[in-house]
């Protein structure tokens, strides 16, 4: 979602800016801009890639100075073009804003301003901050800023500059994210770390509503009374290259290969002779037996992961567990008892949906353990205990090493429960500890399937509608491998509980329509038979995946990739990995933009 990036030090701020927002691609833009302190302040904005906004600004022979503020808008209030792009600009030019969130009263702030006299160019909500900003300026950034978040309402992080202070910029966040770097030469805003780190590694992480106010050789950070807030500085302890593209065409695939490498990272530190130890949360085994019910709030392809934990811990720990999205779950007034937890997973750790389901969780009084990626996010934060997925950046917008670690975790989380419950024995949770840590070497069997998955995707890459079904946990993988399909290749998909689909969606099946079953779980597979059988009678092209030895499928599917054999609970890790390949080759096939899939962001901080 929007990206933010702000300089203010000794270089030249314009290029540092576009190359920062060049690192922040990845979260989904259609337009982007930069202000720069240029003897009063030089706005270009545009429509578009920021290749367009690199060539506007050649045009006019670059921008000189070195404090800037830049940005790459998803939008939200009115549609990409030139004037709805940021920076956004008070009447007069004197201030210039930058924004990510949403502010839900900019109608009423508008109409007050407008009666001031203050005329509106674009559809945003954002160029309601600029202009109350300048309403209220009395010759002090921060009683202005503080006079300014007395009065929005909504979610923001905000980068400003005001042409009458060329040697400042301020910022604040609440519920949006934002980082300050600090380095040598100059100070950094960014709504992510990879915008920083040609330039440092070293970062503050600021809480909700406090003001951070830069120059270029100091940082001031302030409450909204304006006293001054010590901050522990972060480290970033992985380099450039992890965010780089590595010689591969789509961060996707470099992702993809990525998974042998970070579900050992996740589940590595994590097992220590054959025991599982999550040293990083807090419970112990009387907290696990007290627990009475596991409430998981997700979006996106971490509900599916969460769908997959349901399984896999309902049926080892026995404790019941309920998936909610996120989004619902905030506005559905949850039950929740005082000896309930609920887990909260997100790759980002800046989801607002999720993000507001947590603090609901919390309002209610219970025990929040968040599966987070990236270190010291919002919902890390907020959260009780946190059990990072160590999947290290990622970068593209559909999730693959992210969900798989997200997976890896629900394993150990469901087989330490279970054994502190007493519901395995220390023997069965050895046995079951080594399936988990042959699943890397089993992925990287998978991960040499890439022609014949590309074959298979050049193939139907015309397919108009893919049904993809399962039972079990293979129907919790049958969503995650349809939305992967379905968000880069645009091809339209759903999944299916295999038993549930003569209720209704197979009278769309017809003749050649493709459907992809999900066949690897050993105690329902003739059930899963059957249901191919049906399909396949109404003329379905039906592409299937099963374990290796279960060639029983071949008689009735038209193609069948073989999955290495695992225990049936364990067959996310490896189902999900040929179609998140064969994902990607269709949407190649089709000329898609696969690391930015149209219309939709990587982390989604609007709600
Ligand atoms: C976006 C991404 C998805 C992701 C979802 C949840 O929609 O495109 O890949 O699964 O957000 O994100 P989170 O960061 O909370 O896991």
């Amino acid at each position: 979602m929007c990206g933010i990036v702000g300089y203010i030090g000794q270089n030249q701020a314009a290029p540092i800016l576009i190359e920062g927002l060049k690192k922040l691609e990845y979260r989904g833009y259609d337009s982007s801009g930069i202000a720069v302190q240029n003897h009063g302040l030089c706005v270009i904005k545009t429509k578009g890639r920021l290749a367009d906004l690199e060539q506007k600004v050649n045009e006019v022979g670059g921008v000189e100075g070195s404090v800037g503020i830049g940005h790459t808008r998803w939008a939200t209030h009115g549609a990409p073009s030139d004037l709805n792009s940021h920076p956004h600009s008070s009447m007069n030019g004197r201030i210039s804003v930058v924004h990510n969130g949403i502010i839900e009263n900019y109608l009423p702030l508008k109409a007050e301003l407008e009666e001031k006299g203050y005329h509106f160019v674009s559809d945003t909500d954002t160029e309601v901050i600029a202009q109350l900003f300048d309403a209220y300026y009395n010759g002090d950034m921060v009683d202005t800023l503080i006079q300014v978040i007395g009065k929005i309402r909504g979610s923001y992080a905000l980068g400003i500059l005001c042409s009458e202070k060329p040697d400042e910029m301020i910022a604040v966040r609440k519920d949006s994210p934002m980082l300050v770097g600090l380095s040598e030469e100059g100070n950094f805003i960014a709504s992510d770390i990879p915008a920083l780190l040609e330039y440092t590694k070293d970062y503050y992480l600021l809480n909700d509503n406090e003001i951070v106010v830069l120059k270029k050789d100091s940082i001031k950070i302030l409450d909204l009374q304006k006293n001054e807030i010590q901050k522990e500085v972060y480290h970033v302890t992985w380099d450039l290259s992890a965010a780089e593209k590595g010689g591969y065409d789509y961060f996707m695939m470099k992702e993809i290969m990525e998974q042998p490498k970070s579900f050992q990272a996740t589940i590595s530190p994590r097992i220590v002779d054959g025991e599982i130890h999550l040293d990083d949360i807090k419970y112990t085994d009387e907290d696990i037996q007290k627990i009475h019910r596991i409430h998981m709030v997700a979006c996106g392809s971490a509900w599916h992961a969460a769908i997959v934990g349901k399984y896999v811990i309902e049926d080892y720990a026995r404790i019941p567990v309920e998936v909610d999205l996120a989004s619902e779950f905030r506005y559905r007034n949850p039950i929740l008892d005082k000896d309930d937890i609920c887990i909260v997973i997100s790759q980002s750790g800046e989801t607002a949906d999720t993000l507001a389901a947590l603090r609901e969780a919390k309002r209610q009084g219970i025990r929040i353990l968040s599966i987070v990626n990236v270190v010291g996010s919002s919902i890390a934060r907020e959260s009780d205990d946190v059990l990072y997925t160590w999947a290290g950046p990622e970068i593209a917008v559909a999730t693959t090493k992210g969900y798989s670690t997200q997976v890896a975790l629900m394993y150990l989380i469901a087989l330490k429960f279970a054994q502190a419950r007493g519901k395995l024995s220390d023997g069965q949770v050895h046995a079951l500890v080594e399936e988990i840590q042959n699943i890397p070497a089993k992925i990287e069997q998978l991960l040499a399937l890439q022609d014949e998955l590309k074959a298979l995707a050049d193939a139907n890459a015309n397919a108009k509608d893919v049904f993809v079904i399962g039972r079990g946990i293979d129907y919790a993988v049958a969503l995650e491998s349809s939305l992967k399909l379905k968000e880069i290749s645009y091809i339209h998909s759903e999944a299916y509980a295999a038993g549930e689909l003569k209720h209704g969606t197979i009278s769309l099946i017809e003749e050649g329509t493709l459907v992809i079953a999900i066949a690897t779980q050993d105690a329902l597979y003739e059930k899963l038979l059957s249901n191919v059988k049906e399909v396949k009678a109404r003329g379905a092209y039906v592409l299937a995946l099963a374990k290796e030895g279960n060639t029983e499928i071949e008689k009735v599917a038209d193609k069948v990739i073989y999955i290495p054999q695992i225990h049936d609970k364990f067959t996310a890790s490896l189902d999900v990995i040929p179609m998140q390949i064969f994902s990607y080759y269709t949407a190649v096939a089709r000329g898609c933009d696969v690391d930015m899939p149209r219309n939709l962001a990587k982390s989604v901080t609007v709600e």
